[in-house]
């Protein structure tokens, strides 16, 4: 136990988290350029927000929330999704008072008690975007463009987008009773938990992955066609858009997503070659959910989309980055080592990445440790050179080496790496 983490988590580790950072970073430059600002809510929440707001027929809800009593006799819960906390932060912290649409991101962890397998964990991390106050397809279509774009730099060119439509509550009763009709003669032979769902919200029985329920779906009616009018031209408009921006997209008639608070758009990003698991991300338009949870009628859309997964599907891309060290600092008498502490502190002052020994390695050690660790330069301190107040300078990449005075070295290194630089 003490030397086990608890079953669907996992550590990430010096190794991976460079490749965590690199996300991270190209998700925030992106963000940045959409006009995206960050937002950090608490990790967990008031059980009941996310049972109001995701639903309380939703497998997330049923079956898959980390719940606990907190000291005071609170039910509270840990994020199982991050829309319903930032739909509360909005209310709580009066963001609609700013200028609108507000538009936000965040990264970070959610907690779901599934099954554990390849892709799915019971803590794993979302980057998402959720824009507030617009109805504007336009706006459907940025979001689905910042993602398509996210994934784009990550170098996974083969990602599928799937879109549906699902409509408001003016429309969505009477697909919903189509659906039923639909069912009611095929009923006895849907999966057990279908059966509920038939009874509770027939439109996720859309959604079952159990072979035989899909089965019993052909022929069954398309909710496009049951939209109204307003649905009906937001959709066609958004198709519009997508068209424009040379965003490819599949209609899928079936997807309705695992979450209630959807209206209008619903979209997937599926990747090949990842298995059960294979849904990179999602997300869509949740023009009820503000005034769900207490606050005027605010329309609002976002996605989430699953780090972990889009790192595993990442695995075979050339998204790949060996971390690296500019300088190591060796010395080949420990008389040498204070020298090497000055200018180990005065390279970092300068913004440049260094390391030391703190092993007493010799220097041939300390030489292959420079090596492990790619560092381009070497800097070599003590013996002769350090008597006549030198040290040697080696680039690892040709064996290149030059003695140059200590006094100076440090600028002297960081100047060459600035000219290096300018030229690449
Ligand atoms: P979701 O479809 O439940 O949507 O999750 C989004 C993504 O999170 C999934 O497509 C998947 O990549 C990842 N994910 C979900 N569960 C797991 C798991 N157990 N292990 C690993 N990855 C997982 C939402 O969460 C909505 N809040 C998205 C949204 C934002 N809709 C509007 N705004």
């Amino acid at each position: 136990m003490l030397t086990k983490a608890p079953r669907g988590t996992r550590d990430i580790l010096p190794g991976e988290v460079e490749r965590w950072l690199l996300l991270e970073d190209i998700a925030r430059n992106l963000c940045c350029l959409y006009n995206y600002r960050e937002i950090r809510t608490p990790i967990f929440e008031h059980t009941e927000l996310f049972q109001r707001s995701v639903g309380e027929d939703t497998d997330i809800v049923a079956k898959e929330m980390y719940s606990f009593k907190d000291r005071s006799d609170r039910s509270l819960t840990l994020r199982p999704e991050n829309t319903a906390s930032v739909v509360r932060a909005y209310l709580e912290n009066k963001l609609f008072g700013l200028p609108q649409p507000v538009k936000l991101y965040y990264i970070g962890p959610m907690f779901r008690y599934d099954r554990p397998q390849a892709g799915r964990y019971r803590q794993f991390h979302q980057f998402g975007v959720e824009a507030f106050g617009s109805l504007a397809p336009a706006l459907d279509a940025e979001i689905i463009s910042l993602a398509y774009e996210f994934y784009r730099r990550l170098g996974l060119n083969n990602i599928v987008l799937e879109l549906n439509s699902i409509g408001c509550e003016n429309c969505r009763p009477r697909y919903r009773d189509l659906l039923k009709n639909f069912l009611e003669t095929r009923k006895e032979k849907l999966c057990r938990d279908c059966r509920n769902r038939f009874i509770n919200n027939p439109l996720r029985v859309l959604d079952c992955k159990e072979a035989g329920c899909r089965s019993l779906l052909t022929g069954i009616p398309k909710i496009v066609t049951s939209l109204c009018p307003e649905c009906a031209a937001h959709f066609s408009s958004l198709k519009e858009e997508l068209t424009n921006m040379d965003i490819p997209y599949k209609i899928n008639p079936f997807l309705v997503r695992g979450l209630d608070y959807y209206t209008k758009t619903v979209f997937e990003f599926t990747g090949e070659s990842l298995g059960a698991q294979n849904s990179l991300g999602g997300g869509g338009r949740y023009d009820g959910l503000v005034e769900l949870c207490g606050g005027q009628p605010t329309p609002g859309i976002g996605f989430a989309l699953g780090i972990e997964r889009i790192l595993l599907a990442c695995k075979g891309e050339k998204f790949k980055i060996n971390p690296s060290l500019q300088v190591y600092v060796a010395v080949i008498d420990r008389e040498a080592d204070k020298i090497a502490g000055r200018l180990v502190k005065e390279l970092r002052g300068m913004g440049i990445s260094c390391d030391r020994d703190y092993l007493d390695r010799s220097l041939k050690a300390q030489l292959k440790q420079a090596g492990r660790l790619n560092a381009g330069l070497v800097v070599i301190l003590g013996g002769r050179e350090m008597q006549e107040g030198k040290g040697i300078i080696r680039q690892m990449d040709s064996g290149k080496q030059e003695t140059y005075p200590l006094a100076g070295m440090a600028e002297y290194i960081w100047k060459t790496r600035e000219q290096e630089d300018s030229t690449k």
